[in-house]
C-alpha cells in the first residue's frame, strides 16, 4: 500500500493524510520539547549582601540543572521589591517559585498570589507562619530547627564553663553574658537566644544577661553593638552569644580593639552558621565555638522540591532526597562545632 501510495505522488488523497500524520507527529514532538525546555524556576533572596544566604543561595544555582534554570533576583532587603520580583516571576511564565522572604510576615500574600496563578512556591530560611503554609498545598518550607541551633549553642557555653574556673572572672559563680540578636521577629533570632539561655539554665549556670541588643545579622552590626555594651560594662562580661558567625566576628573586632585575645585576656564568644569565614576565625582560636547551618543542603532540598513542582509532580522524600515530614517540611540538621579550646 504504501509502495503504491509512494508511487501515486504527492497528489493523491493518501500521501496527503500521511503528510497530516506526520505533520501532527511533528507538531506533539514541537510541543512536548517547548513545553519541557521552557521549565524554569524563579528564586527571589531578601538580601545578597547576606553571608548565609549567600551561601544557600551559590548551592541553588551550582545544583540547578540546564533543563530547569534558575533566575536568581535580590530584594536587598525590601518586601515591596520582592513582591514586584515575583509578580514578575508569575508574569513571565516561570513553573515555581524559591522565596527567602524579607518579612516572614508578608508570606501570607506571595502564598495567595501564587495559589490564583497555580505557581507552586518553596520558601527557605525564613519560614512562614503555620496559617500561611496551610493556605495552599503546593507550598514547601525548607530550613533548620532554630531551637537546636540555640541547644548546641549552649551546651558549647556550659562545656567551656564547666571546664575552665577561668571563666567566671568575678568568681561570684553567676555567668555575666550578653546576647548579640539577629534580626528581630526572625524565627532563628528568638528561637536561638531562648534556647541558649534555657539550655545554660538546665546545665545548672546560674545567669545574669547584662545585655542584649540586635546587631542585624552583619559584621558591622555585630562591631557596633559590641562595642557598646564594652563601654558599658566593660570587664563585667565573661562571655558573648552572637546569634551568627557574622556578628560574632564583628564584636571579636570590638573585643581586639579593646585589647581582647593577647596575652590572658580572653573572652569566650559564641557564633552560629559555620560560614567558610566563621571556621577561620574557629580555627583560629578567637571563636570558642560555632554550629554548622548547612546552606548547601538547604539550596538542594530547596532546588529539588522546586523542580518536582515544576514538572507537575508531587515531591516525595525519595525524588527529592531529603526527609519531607509534615507533607510539606524538609529540616537540615545542625552540627555543633566547637573550638580548639574544647577539644
Ligand atoms: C539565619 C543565619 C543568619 C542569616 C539569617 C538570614 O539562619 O544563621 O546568618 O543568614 O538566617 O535570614
Ligand atoms: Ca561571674
Amino acid at each position: 500500500m504504501i509502495k503504491g501510495a509512494l508511487k501515486l505522488g504527492s497528489g493523491s488523497a493518501f500521501c496527503f493524510s500521511m503528510r497530516k500524520i506526520l505533520c501532527l507527529f511533528l507538531f506533539i514532538f514541537l510541543v512536548s520539547c517547548s513545553s519541557d525546555k521552557d521549565l524554569k524556576i524563579g528564586v527571589a533572596v531578601y538580601d545578597f549582601e547576606d553571608s548565609f544566604i549567600t551561601e544557600v543561595r551559590n548551592s541553588i544555582v551550582e545544583c540547578s540543572s540546564d533543563d530547569i534554570p534558575v533566575t536568581v533576583l535580590d530584594a536587598a532587603g525590601r518586601q515591596q521589591t520582592q513582591n514586584e520580583q515575583i509578580e514578575r516571576f508569575i508574569d513571565e511564565g516561570y513553573s515555581a517559585i524559591i522565596v527567602n522572604s524579607v518579612d516572614r510576615t508578608a508570606s501570607g500574600v506571595l502564598i495567595e498570589k501564587c495559589r490564583q496563578n497555580d505557581v507552586p512556591l518553596v520558601f527557605f530560611n525564613r519560614e512562614p507562619v503555620k496559617d500561611d503554609m496551610a493556605k495552599w498545598d503546593k507550598v514547601y518550607y525548607v530550613g533548620a530547627r532554630a531551637e537546636d541551633s540555640g541547644i548546641m549553642a549552649g551546651e558549647i557555653m556550659a562545656d567551656y564553663w564547666y571546664r575552665y574556673p577561668e571563666a567566671d572572672k568575678n568568681h561570684d559563680g553567676i555567668l555575666q553574658f550578653v546576647v548579640i540578636r539577629g534580626e528581630t521577629g526572625h524565627q532563628d533570632t528568638e528561637l536561638r537566644t531562648e534556647y541558649f539561655i534555657d539550655t545554660l539554665f538546665s546545665e545548672g549556670i546560674a545567669l545574669d544577661k547584662l545585655h542584649e541588643d540586635t546587631g542585624s545579622w552583619t559584621r558591622e552590626g555585630g562591631y557596633s553593638v559590641m562595642s557598646s555594651f564594652l563601654s558599658h560594662s566593660g570587664d563585667r562580661i565573661e562571655a558573648v552569644f552572637a546569634n551568627n558567625d557574622d556578628m560574632a566576628i564583628g564584636a571579636i573586632e570590638a573585643l581586639q580593639e579593646a585589647g581582647y585575645f593577647s596575652g590572658d585576656s580572653y573572652m569566650p564568644v559564641i557564633g552560629i552558621d559555620g560560614t567558610p569565614v566563621g571556621k577561620a576565625v574557629l580555627e583560629n582560636g578567637r571563636l570558642l565555638g560555632t554550629v554548622f547551618n548547612d546552606a548547601r543542603s538547604q539550596g538542594e532540598a530547596a532546588y529539588n522540591i522546586a523542580k518536582e513542582l515544576a514538572e507537575g509532580r508531587i515531591p516525595t522524600s525519595d525524588t527529592v532526597g531529603y526527609n519531607i515530614v509534615d507533607q510539606r517540611y524538609v529540616w537540615i540538621p545542625y552540627t555543633p562545632l566547637p573550638g580548639n579550646l574544647l577539644k
